[in-house]
């Protein structure tokens, strides 16, 4: 949640800052702002979105700034609730991304002592806690504010009259972006991929105190030295190129993703961890969720293999008794729930194995040994590409654990995700647009593949919509069927095709309309149902990926006939970095 950027060098710092934290609008964009070190901090902060009034902005001067993307945890979103936050003085200025969990207790004690708030923030009391230490050295200033602070940050410091930043972070994200004679900060890689591809990922309790000409990372007071890392992603990839949406370029991009992912394998180690395990536990949140629950019912019948599958937000107030090996999935590698299971499982000295897309996030730090997917930069907020990524890196345990019976299957997955890219989907659409509920089913792994088309279209969307095992709806949600409430049913060949027809015809019995995705040539299924869209008759693996993507292209039209901003989707941030 929030995103922050810092630039010094040589150049204006505001055109930086300001495409910077474009890039970084995922992960919160209900205000922004920044500042600058010109004749004094300059500081300009709006709520609402950057390109409505980036403009506004265009007047700070100074090549030594630092700029901030919200997501309101604290105080609505509006001007003042904004960051950068300053001191009494207006000679501090102070970005942050995490929580201060006894912000009010600084706060109290702080008014006491005669300072005056401007923000109902918790961040606003670092400006003003630095303000009490500050005697001209910033750097001695926010290492002695530091121990005071409890909860979690990524923060960024400047001053009036110094080409200094000084950033420091504790379990929220925070990477430096080395260049010739200028440096960046910021929450991810992605602002730093026009500049720069080497980068420093700052450990929990490092500051780092910045000019342009060099940088000096400190931890427990001593100089550490932390190793540059060339990124592996490059600025195209952070592109729209073309697409009206960042979601659309994304699920176009899958066949690439995917054949990337599965391409780059499974190193040595880790395969030796999978092999050796005789249990796995998974722990994620939302879509990360879905995708271990396709592997819980693919591992399960395939491998013979015990799965069981966490949400990272219980996991940690109810611990299950743990063996074996445990897996986070985690697209951002920065979900504070996922992170926090993670933490656990290590403490009960399981191996552990991270599965993400984020080279150099916390989650990599943290497990023993991690699978890095290969999907590249995933702007919109709607998970997509990150999820089939996921899958690619599942299914490639199943395929190992399974003497590479799989090989075939996953090679050629690219093929038939392409093929459903193309697929014909106006008249479900009309139908989903015009619905206030549409429900979701399958059986199996099209279980959680309905979960996860349900999250699509409801995030997106704003449509109600619920992912059910299709079993489960005459237990309850039948009392929900009418003419204009659609079930979506995912009816591929196999040992439940039959029970899931007679599931299909009682939901017609109570007149809801249904869209069937079947495998194509199904005349049968296609015969009694409302609207049949067909995916390739492939290998079961493949099926999860294809009918997946397909209501990954159900949600996005869906959305798109509603108008709904489908990138930045209300409430929602990317990066969940909050409990
Ligand atoms: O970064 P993570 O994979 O850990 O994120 C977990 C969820 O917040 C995420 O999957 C979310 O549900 C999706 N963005 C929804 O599309």
């Amino acid at each position: 949640m929030c995103g922050i950027v810092g630039y010094i060098g040589r150049r204006d710092a505001t055109p930086i800052l300001i495409q910077g934290l474009k890039r970084l609008e995922y992960r919160g964009y209900d205000s922004f702002g920044l500042a600058t070190v010109g004749s004094a901090v300059e500081v300009y902060k709006k709520a609402g979105r950057i390109s409505d009034s980036e403009a506004g902005a265009s007047g700070l001067a100074g090549s030594t700034g630092i700029g901030h993307t919200r997501w309101a945890t604290h105080g609505e979103p509006n001007d003042v609730n904004a960051h950068p936050h300053i001191d009494c003085t207006g000679r501090i200025a102070v970005v942050h991304n995490g929580i201060i969990e006894n912000y009010s207790d600084l706060k109290r004690q702080l008014t006491e002592r005669g300072h005056t708030f401007l923000s109902e923030t918790d961040t606003e009391v670092i400006a003003h806690l630095i303000e009490e230490h500050y005697d001209g050295d910033l750097l001695a200033a926010v290492n002695a504010i530091l121990p005071l602070l409890e909860g979690s940050y990524a923060i960024l410091a400047i001053t009036e009259n110094t080409q200094r930043i000084v950033a420091a972070r504790d379990a929220s994200p925070l990477v430096l972006g080395v260049g010739d004679a200028e440096v960046f900060a910021a929450s991810d890689m992605t602002p730093l991929l026009e500049y720069t591809e080497r980068v420093i990922f700052l450990e929990d309790g490092d500051v780092a105190d910045i000019t342009p000409d060099r940088y000096t990372i400190y931890h427990d007071g001593r100089v550490v030295e932390r190793p540059i890392e060339l990124i592996n992603w490059c600025v195209e990839d952070a592109r729209k190129g073309g697409f009206a949406h960042y979601m659309l370029k994304e699920i176009y991009e899958q066949p690439q993703s995917f054949y990337e992912t599965i391409r780059a394998g499974i190193d040595d180690h880790v395969r030796q961890m999978i092999m050796e395990a005789d249990e796995i536990t998974l722990v994620a949140c939302g879509t990360s969720y879905h995708t271990t629950l396709a592997f819980k019912y693919l591992a399960e019948s395939f491998c013979n293999l015990p799965v069981r599958v966490e949400v990272g937000s219980e996991f940690k107030y109810f611990t299950p008794p743990l063996r074996g090996l445990v897996i986070a999935v985690s697209q951002s590698g920065e979900t504070a729930d996922t992170i926090a299971a993670l933490k656990m499982a290590k403490a009960r000295n399981c191996p552990t194995l991270a599965i993400t897309n984020m080279q150099g996030s916390t989650v990599t730090r943290v497990a023993d040994e991690t699978i890095l997917m290969r999907a590249g930069p995933e702007i919109g907020v709607a998970a997509t590409k990150s999820y089939t990524a996921q899958l690619a890196a599942l299914m490639q345990i199943i395929n190992l654990r399974c003497d590479g019976a799989f090989d075939d299957a996953l090679s050629h997955a690219h093929i038939a995700i392409g093929d459903v890219l193309l697929q014909e989907l106006h008249e479900a659409v009309d139908l989903c647009a015009k619905a206030e509920h549409v429900f979701f089913v399958g059986r199996g792994p099209f279980y959680p593949v309905s979960m996860e088309g349900a999250l699509k279209m409801k995030e997106i969307s704003y449509i109600h919509a619920e992912g059910y095992a299709a079993g489960e709806l005459k237990h309850g949600p039948f009392a929900l069927l009418t003419p204009e409430t659609p079930v979506v049913a995912v009816c591929t060949p196999g040992p439940t095709y039959g029970v899931m027809a007679s599931n299909i015809k009682e939901m017609k019995a109570r007149k809801a309309p249904v869209i069937a995705l079947g495998v194509a040539g199904d005349t049968e299924l296609a015969g009694f149902v409302d609207i049949f869209i067909p995916i390739p008759n492939t290998h079961l693996l493949v099926q999860v990926l294809t009918a997946s993507v397909v209501l990954q292209l159900l949600a996005y039209h869906t959305a798109c006939a509603l108008q709904r901003d489908v990138d930045k989707p209300r409430n929602l941030a990317k990066s969940v970095t909050v409990e």
